[in-house]
């Protein structure tokens, strides 16, 4: 599946990724900027913050407690489509999605 990554000054990249990689891992494999991941993908940081594109939202999973919790956390203002990337595994539904990153992570 494919996931792109729309930057705040609305560069866009598109990397291709094995089922099961989270968003996030996928931006730190593939050198994208605006994603931090500090806490290793531990829903606890909230520095791999995105905004998800409407479309792609249902297909995503539930969201835990955990991460709604720390998503009140997050440097840049969280939204209706804010999600923490480490939380989001692709899978074959997940094919196409887009992901706006935040103004900053901390
Ligand atoms: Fe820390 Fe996602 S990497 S919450």
């Amino acid at each position: 599946p494919t996931v792109t990554y729309v930057s705040p000054d609305g560069t866009e990249r598109s990397v291709a990724v094995p089922p099961g990689t989270t968003v996030m891992e996928a931006a730190l494999d593939n050198g994208i900027d605006g994603i931090v991941g500090e806490c290793g993908g531990a829903a606890m940081c909230a520095t791999c913050h995105v905004y998800v594109e409407s479309e792609h939202l249902a297909a995503a999973p539930p969201m835990t407690v955990d991460e709604d919790a720390m998503l009140d956390e997050a440097s840049s203002a969280r939204a209706g489509n804010s999600r923490l990337s480490c939380q989001l595994p692709m899978t074959a539904e997940l094919d196409g999605i887009r992901v706006r990153l935040p103004e900053r992570q901390r």
